[in-house]
């Protein structure tokens, strides 16, 4: 392997998967898989966007090293990432003769991800499936730790399954075609990452965010690395999320409400920036984390272009969608709350007179 090539082990009883950081890594995806699996056949499942930019190179590798491959296309975008395309992936795939060794490919963003997990979690009752993500939220995100699933009318990835992938292949050179506002959205959950985990990673993202903004790969492959070391450590913790794996959503309590009131308009990653300022502005005021650290929070946010003001959403139906946010439990919202840079706790006994400040100070 070369030797700019950068491996995370995730370590997950019964499922051990290594995720490989190599940019480049597509047209070689095909010598990676074969030492995976004995199949003869490999299924990629890819969006109406990502498929004429990326779906020949994947195919062709996979192709040299011997699979038959088939490519099912599904509409870009997370307003189909519901029961009917997952049904037209079903559709698509299941004529091509699978068996219970037939690898799933997901090649696209998050949503081809959670879709195409979702397909292989559920296909003869389990096959194996490899993310390729292509964004730089699926890449630190949404392709470590196993959830899979698709959205309901009623909310949000409400039906779904823990599938882990037998590997996660990621090639930081697709980030160049990425539209800048969806890699500012993965930044953002940078960001969180080195807020609940990595103090000195942070300092460091402070120094070099304009390289990750200027789509500088060899910085944006150490960066996926790096982050995806962070996630894969929290989830190997506490896989099912029973306790410290909801640290990862921290900023995600008032960002799903930004989210949700703005209908969308604010998107995932700008939704959580806003969310991470106000939940750390609550935590100065509750005094659990000093003020320049905040300061520094805004800043890098700022830096990555990412909102840190000018929210013009009524207040209360922000703090009305918080309290029907799923995490919210036995009644009490709970927040993840800095106490420095580099470290969160939970806390579900805040005034509601505190969470309406943090959402004002938005304003
Ligand atoms: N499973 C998890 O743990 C987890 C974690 C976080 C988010 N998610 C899910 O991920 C989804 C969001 O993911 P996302 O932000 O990647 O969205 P996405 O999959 O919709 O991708 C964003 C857009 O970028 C396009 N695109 C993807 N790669 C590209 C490339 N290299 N060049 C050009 N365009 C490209 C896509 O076609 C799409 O239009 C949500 O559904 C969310 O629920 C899951
Ligand atoms: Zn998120």
């Amino acid at each position: 392997m070369p030797s700019d090539s950068k491996t995370v082990r995730v370590n997950i009883p019964g499922h051990d998967y290594h995720i490989t950081v190599l940019p480049g890594l597509l047209s070689d995806a095909g010598p990676h898989l074969r030492a995976l699996t004995k199949s003869q056949k490999a299924a990629i499942v890819t969006d109406s966007h990502v498929a004429p930019l990326y779906a020949a190179t994947l195919a062709a590798s996979l192709e040299s090293a011997g699979f038959q491959t088939i490519t099912a296309t599904i509409p870009a975008g997370e307003q189909h990432k519901n029961l009917k395309t997952l049904s037209t992936i079903y559709d698509q795939i299941i004529p091509f003769g699978l068996d219970r060794s037939t690898p799933l490919l997901a090649l696209g963003g998050g949503v081809v991800g959670d879709m195409t997990g979702f397909a292989a979690a559920t296909i003869l009752r389990g096959i194996p499936f490899i993310q390729i993500p292509t964004t730089l939220l699926a890449m630190v995100d949404a392709s470590v730790g196993g959830k899979t699933g698709i959205d309901h009318a009623l909310g949000k990835n409400l039906i779904g399954a823990f599938h882990q992938p037998l590997a996660v292949l990621i090639d930081p050179d697709t980030l160049k075609t990425l539209p800048p506002r969806e890699l500012r959205s993965g930044l953002a959950e940078c960001i969180k990452h080195h807020i609940i985990r990595d103090a000195p990673g942070f300092a460091e993202l402070e120094r070099n965010i304009f390289r990750a903004i200027a789509i500088d790969v060899d910085y944006l492959a150490d960066l996926v690395a790096h982050n995806v070391a962070i996630k894969a450590r929290v989830v190997e913790n506490d896989p099912l999320e029973n306790s410290d794996r909801a640290h990862l959503n921290f900023g995600h309590t008032f960002g799903h409400a930004i989210e949700t009131v703005s209908n969308y308009t604010y998107s995932h990653g700008e939704s959580v920036a806003l969310g991470i300022i106000a939940a750390s502005r609550m935590a100065a005021m509750l005094a659990m984390i000093d003020p320049p650290a905040v300061d520094r929070i805004v800043n890098v946010i700022a830096a990555a272009g990412l909102p840190t003001r000018g929210l013009t959403l009524p207040v209360d139906n922000l703090l009305a969608c918080m309290s029907f946010d799923k995490k919210a439990r036995s009644g009490r919202i709970r927040f993840v709350l800095p106490t420095a840079i580099g470290s969160v706790t939970i806390r579900d006994d805040i005034a509601p007179d505190l969470v309406r400040a943090a959402v004002e100070s938005l304003r």
